[in-house]
This record gives structure tokens, sequence and C-alpha cells, in this order.
């Protein structure tokens, strides 16, 4: 192949990080698609059909389906890099990790991209679920769980839109305390298992 295709090749390949940066590949970082800001079920279903389920499905989410959900939680809807929560004068004083099968990752919302912060599967603590976002503030703080608490309320209007499974848990919050380090005085205050609905649930 001449050297100019298999330039073209890599750079098209670069520019589609779906390709390139599979949820199964191990190590690095993963580009999130755009996330689908149209559509869904009106907002009185969403309502009316939001409810917790304790057992899931380990079926994989689709990349799409994460990159919808963590904008829905903690992402950039505009111009200006504000959020989909409100937060106290404005300080976005939240983070969201994601724990997939492929490892931990800190959302980056400003990038639209999960930047691995742990390897390896944790889902086992976890309820066996595909996806759980753990949200971490500022433990002594007054208003990070406020801001947790938007950002799962968001997530979980997603997940009735969309059908999906979800459990809102204080439950598991130090599963990951000796190993994720967030900033000094931070800490894990709620996680949130997202799949799909099974069992009685189903
Ligand atoms: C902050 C918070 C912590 C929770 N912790 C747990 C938990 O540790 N384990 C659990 O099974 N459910 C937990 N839940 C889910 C509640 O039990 C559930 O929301 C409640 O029973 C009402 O059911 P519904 O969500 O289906 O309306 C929690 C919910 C919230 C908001």
């Amino acid at each position: 192949m001449k050297p100019l295709v298999i330039l073209a090749l890599a750079l098209a390949l670069s520019l589609c990080p779906t390709l390139t940066k599979p949820l199964s590949a191990a190590g690095g970082d993963i580009a999130l698609p755009p996330p689908g800001k149209t559509g869904g079920m009106p907002l009185m279903e969403a309502l009316s059909k939001r409810k917790s389920y304790r057992e899931l499905r380990p079926e994989t989410l689709t990349l799409q389906q994460i990159s919808d959900i963590l904008w829905a939680a903690f992402g950039v809807n505009r111009e200006d890099g504000k959020r989909t929560i409100p937060s106290s004068h404005g300080n976005n004083e939240l983070a969201v990790y994601a724990v997939l099968s492929s490892g931990v990752y800190l959302y980056d919302a400003p990038g639209n991209k999960l930047v691995k912060v742990l390897d390896g599967d944790r889902s086992a603590s976890f309820r066996g679920a595909p996806l759980t976002l753990l949200y971490a503030a500022p433990a002594n703080g007054p208003v990070g769980g406020f801001h947790a608490g938007s950002a799962y309320q968001n997530v979980a209007l997603y997940c009735a839109s969309s059908g999906l499974a979800n459990l809102v848990a204080t439950s598991g919050v130090a599963a990951l305390k000796d190993e994720l380090k967030p900033e000094n005085g931070w800490a894990v205050l709620v996680v949130h298992s997202i799949g799909h609905p099974a069992g009685k649930d189903f």
C-alpha cells in the first residue's frame, strides 16, 4: 500500500474514536460520541415511569448510551461551558466517575471523554451493572449532595425515557476508597448503577 494511502487511513481512524477506542480495549481514555440532544419520551411520561431497579442485566450499554447518560448527569449544555445541572455559584463542585468493565474513568465534560483512572473490572462491587456512576464532591461541603442529587435525577429520567434500569445507592460509596483518590477532602457520596432491567422488574 502506498505511504499516502496508509497516512490517509491512519488519519481517518484517528478521527473515529469509536473505532480506535472500543469499550473492550484495555488501557487508554475513551472519546465519547457527541451526546444525542433530541428525542426521548415526553418529560411527564418519563416522570411517571421513574423508579428504582435492584436487578440489572450485565449486557453492556452502547457508547452512545454512555455518552448520553454522562451528558445528562453533568454534561456541558451551553456555549459558556455551563452544565445540565445547576451548581452553587456555578462552582461545578462535582466529579462523575464511570465504572465500566474496562476500568474506572473520570468524566471530562468539556472534552466529552472518559479519562481512565483505574484499570480492571470493578463492576462486581456495584451489582454487576454494566455502568455505574460514582458522584464525588467535597465530603463536608454544603452543596455537593445537592449537585449529586441533580445529576442522578437527570440520569434517572434518561433511564425512564430509554427503558433502562437504574438504582441510586449509598451502599457501595466506600468500595473504591483505597484506590480512587479524588481531590483533597472529596469523597464518593452516592453511587448510581445503570443497565437493562432484569428479574422481577423486567
Ligand atoms: C440518597 C439515596 C440513597 C439510596 N440508597 C440506597 C441503598 O443503599 N440501597 C438501595 O437498595 N436503595 C437505595 N436507594 C433507593 C431507595 O431505596 C428508593 O429510591 C426508594 O425505595 C423509593 O423507591 P423508588 O426509587 O422506586 O421510587 C437510595 C436512594 C437515594 C435517593
